[in-house]
């Protein structure tokens, strides 16, 4: 998610669930391309397993950047055909591809020319008036005769003339039973679902028609549901403490610091980490209070700990 997860969200991320496939931010082949690649593509070793998003819709460029993002290892590098911003349609790529599935598929073709890696697809379930199953499925069709195996399908449409990325997340309704069709009518696919999923029981049962369950704004505004649901799938592995979360993190961040970059890039990201919980007002002023502050540091998040008035 842009401005989300970051690498410094994703190490996060990591700590609450070993085993989530977490995805980066949307990176545009362009950027790649022409600028600072390694800006763009580096990440810490423990973030894996991980897929690196790219958004493009130039072959060329696309097959450049999956060429550069190689050499990083990434776990799968996946296409965004779901993004409805003004900026990305006037780059003609995102959600406005699903209605040109030959350009899909000729950069999912010029990229695999460069890797190995799996290459996937990201997608609403139509655009504007192109909202049926048929439509959804000729653009599966195009993408699987190039060679694509998984689809992360965002189960609502995109409206991609007047409303904002933000309402394009909520007002489209969530139309699940068209994605459970999917992978009925294309069991050999990888099918994973996206949109709205906030607890355990709707996790469990969206699992029971598709093979994986994508977590956008809940996992990044109560972290903790990470860790819940890493419990849930893997109840061998403890819950653990937020407090114990928190000191994982301070090594990572002293790290950080010695690389130059303020604390309040790290400890953005942790704000949600009691989210419903006692003491998650005080955990968030606290931070926000101190993260900024000349020469910041680690303590500060010690300090966070100590004003939560209940231990949680
Ligand atoms: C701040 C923000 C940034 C996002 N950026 C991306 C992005 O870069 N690529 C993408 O595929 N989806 C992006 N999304 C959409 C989410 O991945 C997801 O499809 C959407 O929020 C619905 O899932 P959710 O209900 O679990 O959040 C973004 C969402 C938010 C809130």
């Amino acid at each position: 998610m842009m401005d989300w997860t970051d690498r410094h969200c994703r190490y996060f991320m990591r700590l609450l669930s070993p085993s989530a496939f977490l995805y980066t931010e949307m990176v545009t082949a362009a950027a790649i391309h022409h600028g600072d690649a390694d800006r763009f593509l580096r990440f810490n070793n423990e973030e894996h397993p991980l897929a690196l998003q790219l958004g493009g819709s130039n072959p060329d460029w696309m097959a450049s950047a999956t060429a550069k993002a190689n050499e990083y290892g990434y776990d799968e590098i996946n296409i965004n055909v779901g993004c409805p911003s003004d900026k990305v349609q006037s780059g003609q790529f995102g959600a406005c591809l699903m209605a040109k599935p030959d350009v899909v598929a000729e950069c999912f073709q010029a990229m695999l020319l460069e890797t190995d890696i799996p290459i996937t697809v990201k997608s609403r379930i139509g655009i504007d008036d192109q909202d049926s199953y048929e439509f959804l499925v000729a653009f599966v069709e195009r993408l699987v005769s190039a060679g694509c195996k998984k689809f992360v399908v965002h189960a609502r449409i995109a409206i991609l003339d007047g409303l904002s990325p933000k309402d394009n997340r909520n007002i489209p309704k969530l139309n699940y039973e068209r994605v459970y069709r999917l992978k009925q009518d294309f069991p050999e696919l990888e099918i994973v679902i996206n949109g709205g999923l906030a607890d355990f029981t709707q996790v469990d049962e969206v699992l029971r028609h598709v093979d994986g369950a994508m977590i956008g704004r809940q996992a990044y505004h109560q972290p903790y549901f990470l860790a819940e649901l890493e419990h849930h799938f893997n109840p061998g592995q403890a819950l653990p403490e937020r407090r114990d979360i928190v000191k994982q993190m301070l090594p990572y961040i002293e790290s950080v610091l010695a690389s130059g970059e303020p604390l309040g890039r790290v400890t953005r990201h942790m704000l949600g980490l009691y989210a419903g919980q006692p003491g998650a007002r005080a955990w968030r002023r606290y931070i926000s209070q101190h993260s900024y502050l000349d020469g910041a540091g680690s303590e500060v998040l010690l300090g966070a700990l100590a004003a939560i008035p209940v231990a949680a």
